[in-house]
């Protein structure tokens, strides 16, 4: 079904894209095609990455620096797929231009830059927005819509686990994997304390990695857990709840299982459905594009559709530079655990 918006409502979002590699080429552009934008220039320091885009999408011009792109082009709103510096730098040079951002993660290198850029968002009246897909996948909302609800009581545990390939270096694993469990892992719980690490080192670039903690406001305890050596088919991850008064699983994006305490059913063999209790079970048939849903299950799709009707004045952002914050904060002392540990070997 096409979008009523693209056929009734004339304004289009007036976007330039930083970044034509890999990820927008493949996976982000086609999905933002649906929504109402213009294309209004694009972006890549690689002229070849610029070429292939231009003529596959037919964007109208292509610049090799951003910031000329963005003087000249005077986009609405700018969506950056490149690195932790460029999403950085970008995100600095729109805010401070009043132009709404949507960077892929990591949003920039550390929790210093991640306040840096809050304070310049709150300044500015735009926002930051960033990509951290699995705060829109399905399972996952659901996961957080029924803890968040106060229906699995006072949340106890929380495990969360990512596998990948092997990775180019340490940064990478930190900042392309484990941050990804660190920030659903903060987007379930909140704010999580001081991170202990356990770690089995296979080689150069492999590894397993299992973090501890606890989230400050509920005291649950929390384990995140990310390895190598998987090829890196999708699918590959998965949450676990637990409260005082059930339990819940969100595995691999889309199969989404809720242990509820059941009736009494003493010496009742016929075991009749109730609603206030039993388990709860949400498995989508599978009719969802495998193109898309491949690294994210919707997370993707709701995540641009908002980012849109957001920088169109049509609603807010969720997950903004503030909301980060928590992120990069345990993720610098994650990386810190784990430069000491690559020193140590
Ligand atoms: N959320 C997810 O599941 C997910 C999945 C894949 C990729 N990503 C993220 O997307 C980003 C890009 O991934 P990719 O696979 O497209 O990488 P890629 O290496 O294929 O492309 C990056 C591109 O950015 C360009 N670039 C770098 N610095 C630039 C600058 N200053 N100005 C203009 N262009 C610049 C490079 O020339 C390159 O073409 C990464 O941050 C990655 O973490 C996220």
């Amino acid at each position: 079904m096409s979008n009523p918006r693209t056929v009734t409502d004339p304004r289009k979002l007036r976007l330039a894209l930083i970044g034509c590699g890999a990820f927008p080429y493949n996976t982000l552009y086609p999905m933002l095609r649906n929504l109402p934008i213009e294309l209004a220039g694009i972006c890549d320091l690689n002229p070849a990455m610029t070429e292939r885009f231009s003529n596959f999408y037919r964007a109208p011009r292509a610049y090799g620096d951003f910031k000329e792109m963005i003087d000249q082009e005077k986009p609405e709103a700018v969506l950056c797929v490149t690195n932790l510096d460029t999403h950085y730098e970008a995100a600095k040079y729109c805010l401070e231009r009043g132009i709404n951002i949507l960077t892929e993660k990591a949003p920039c290198q550390n929790a210093d830059q991640a306040e840096e850029l809050s304070a310049l968002q709150k300044k500015s009246g735009k926002f930051h927005g960033v990509l951290f897909n699995r705060r829109w996948g399905t399972a996952y909302t659901l996961a957080k819509e029924v803890a968040a609800r106060g229906d699995l009581g006072k949340l106890t545990m929380i495990y969360s686990k990512f596998n990948t390939k092997a990775y180019k270096d340490i940064d990478f694993f930190v900042y392309n994997h484990i941050i990804h469990m660190i920030d659903l892992t903060v987007f379930i719980a909140g704010e999580l304390s001081s991170p202990a690490l356990q770690a089995l080192v296979l080689g150069e670039r492999s590894g397993a990695l299992e973090i501890h903690c606890r989230a400050l406001e509920s005291g649950a305890l929390c384990t995140i857990q990310s390895a190598t050596e998987q090829d890196e088919a999708y699918p590959m991850e998965r949450l676990d709840l637990a409260g005082t008064r059930g339990n819940l699983t969100a595995d691999n994006w889309r199969d989404f299982h809720w242990d509820r305490t059941g009736p009494g059913r003493d010496m009742d063999y016929s075991l009749p459905l109730d609603r206030q209790g039993d388990s709860l079970s949400w498995h989508p048939a599978g009719g969802y594009g495998i193109g898309r849903g491949i690294f994210s299950y919707m997370g993707f799709e709701a995540a641009l559709d908002e980012f849109v009707k957001a920088a169109l004045g049509e609603g807010t952002f969720s997950c903004t530079i503030e909301d980060c914050i928590p992120t990069m904060r345990f993720t610098d002392q994650v990386r810190s655990l784990v430069k000491n540990l690559a020193k140590e070997r």
